[in-house]
C-alpha cells in the first residue's frame, strides 16, 4: 500500500514552502514510482484557531494515527495567537503524544552557500544533531510561589528518565556506528548542573560499553557552542538533552549560512506512531506573502521523510537536486539571489 502522508502547511511561509515540497515529491513519485497518498490537512494552524478557538479538532489524534508520516510546514502567527498557545496546541502535542523522542537535525555546508564562518569550505561541516525531544528541561512541572511579593520564588523541574535517556543515546550511537568517522560527541554541563547532568554522563558511559568502537567525547554546552563556531569539522554526530539540543540545532544551521536550509525529523523510530518532518524555521511573518522564502529546508525535510520510509533512492535524488540548485542557482534572497520560492522549488523538481 502507498505511504500515507498527512500534509500540514500550518501558518505563514509554511503555506508557501509546502507546495514546493509537494512539487519535489511529485517529481520523485514520477521518477521512482514511490507510492504516496498525500492527505491535505488545514488545521494545526492559527487560521483554524481563528475559526474554532482551538488549534486542532478534538479527534486530531485519531485522524493522524493511521498515517505513516506527517509533513509539517510551520506553526505560529503571533499577531493573533500567542506563540505558547499555537506551539503547545499543535507541534508539541504531536511530539509528545506520538512519542517522537528523537529530533534529528542534519547540519551541512553546501557548495554555493556563503558560510558565515571564515575559511570554511563544503565538507568541513557535515554532522547530525540528535536532540532528546520529549522530556528533559522542557516540562510544565514547577510554579511560582508567593507571587508578586518580595518572597517570590520560581521553580521549574527537569525530568530525565533512564528509559528516555537511554533510548536517545542508543539512537545516537547507532547513527555514529553507521557513519564512517565512528565518533560521537555528547553535550553535558555536569560542572554546573550537578545532579541531572552527571547522571546523563553516566548513562552515556553505560551505553558506550555497547559500542566500544565509537570514540566518545563529552563537552560542556558552553564550550561546545564555541567549538561549533570555531572547529565545526570536529563533529560527526552530536547528542544532547532537549534544551541543549534545541540550542545546538539552531546554532549549527546558523554556521552553515541560513536557517532557510535546515531540515528536521521528529522520529518515533519504532513506528508505533507517525513521525513528523518539518523545517527548523518558523512561519516567518516578516517575509510571509512576498513569495521569497527559501524552500530548501522544507524540501530537504520531505527527503528525510522518504529516507525514514525506506525510499533511499528518492531521498538521494532530492538531496542531489538541492545540492545542484544551491551550487548553480536559482537562489532565494537569503542566499544572495533574486529567485522566488516557486522558481527555486521548480528548479529542484526539474533536477529530480
Ligand atoms: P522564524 O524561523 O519564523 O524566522 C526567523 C528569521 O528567519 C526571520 O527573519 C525569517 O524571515 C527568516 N526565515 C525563516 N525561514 C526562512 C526561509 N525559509 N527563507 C528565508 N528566510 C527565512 O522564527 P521567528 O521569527 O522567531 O518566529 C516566527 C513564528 O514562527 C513564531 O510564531 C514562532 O513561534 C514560530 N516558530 C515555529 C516553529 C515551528 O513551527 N517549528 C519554529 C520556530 C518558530
Ligand atoms: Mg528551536
Amino acid at each position: 500500500r502507498p505511504h500515507r502522508i498527512a500534509v500540514i502547511p500550518g501558518d505563514g511561509i509554511g503555506k508557501e514552502v509546502m507546495p514546493e515540497a509537494l512539487r519535489a515529491l511529485d517529481a520523485v513519485q514520477r521518477k521512482f514510482g514511490v507510492p504516496l497518498e498525500l492527505v491535505p490537512i488545514d488545521w494545526a494552524s492559527c487560521d483554524h484557531y481563528a475559526k474554532t478557538g482551538e488549534m486542532m479538532p478534538p479527534d486530531w489524534k485519531n485522524q493522524l494515527s493511521g498515517m505513516d508520516a506527517i509533513l509539517f510546514g510551520a506553526v505560529g502567527w503571533p499577531a493573533t495567537v500567542p506563540d505558547h498557545v499555537s506551539l503547545w496546541g499543535s507541534l508539541l502535542k504531536f511530539r509528545r503524544e506520538f512519542d517522537q523522542y528523537i529530533n534529528l537535525r542534519p547540519v551541512r555546508l553546501f557548495d554555493g552557500v556563503p558560510c558565515p564562518l571564515a575559511g570554511r569550505k563544503p565538507g568541513d561541516i557535515d554532522f547530525l544533531v540528535v536532540r532528546e525531544n520529549t522530556e528533559g528541561e522542557y516540562t510544565n512541572l514547577g510554579g511560582v510561589m508567593y507571587a508578586g511579593t518580595e518572597r517570590e520564588i520560581v521553580l521549574q523541574e527537569t525530568v530525565m528518565s533512564r528509559h528516555g535517556t537511554d533510548r536517545v543515546l542508543k539512537f545516537a550511537f547507532e547513527q555514529a556506528a553507521a557513519r564512517p568517522r565512528q565518533k560521537l560527541d555528547v553535550a553535558t554541563k555536569s560542572n554546573g548542573i550537578a545532579i541531572s547532568m552527571p547522571w546523563w554522563d553516566g548513562r552515556a558511559d553505560a551505553m558506550h560499553a555497547n559500542y566500544p568502537q565509537i570514540a566518545v567525547e563529552k563537552h560542556h554546552i558552553d564550550i561546545l557552542c564555541a567549538r561549533f563556531v570555531l572547529q565545526p569539522q570536529r563533529f560527526d554526530v552530536v547528542v544532547a538533552s532537549n534544551l541543549f539540543g534545541d540550542i545546538l540545532s539552531d546554532l549549527g544551521p546558523a554556521c552553515t549560512g541560513t536557517i532557510g536550509l535546515a531540515p528536521s525529523a521528529n522520529l518515533n523510530p519504532e513506528r508505533a506512531f507517525p513521525s513528523l518532518f518539518e523545517p527548523v524555521h518558523g512561519s516567518a511573518p516578516d517575509i510571509y506573502g512576498q513569495g521569497i522564502a527559501n524552500p530548501v529546508a522544507m524540501v530537504w525535510s520531505a527527503a528525510l521523510m522518504l529516507q525514514f520510509l525506506g525510499e533511499q533512492a528518492a531521498h538521494d535524488a532530492m538531496l542531489a537536486a538541492i545540492e545542484q540548485v544551491l551550487a548553480q542557482g536559482p537562489r532565494t534572497r537569503d542566499l544572495g539571489g533574486q529567485a522566488s520560492t516557486a522558481e527555486m522549488g521548480a528548479a529542484i523538481a526539474e533536477r529530480i
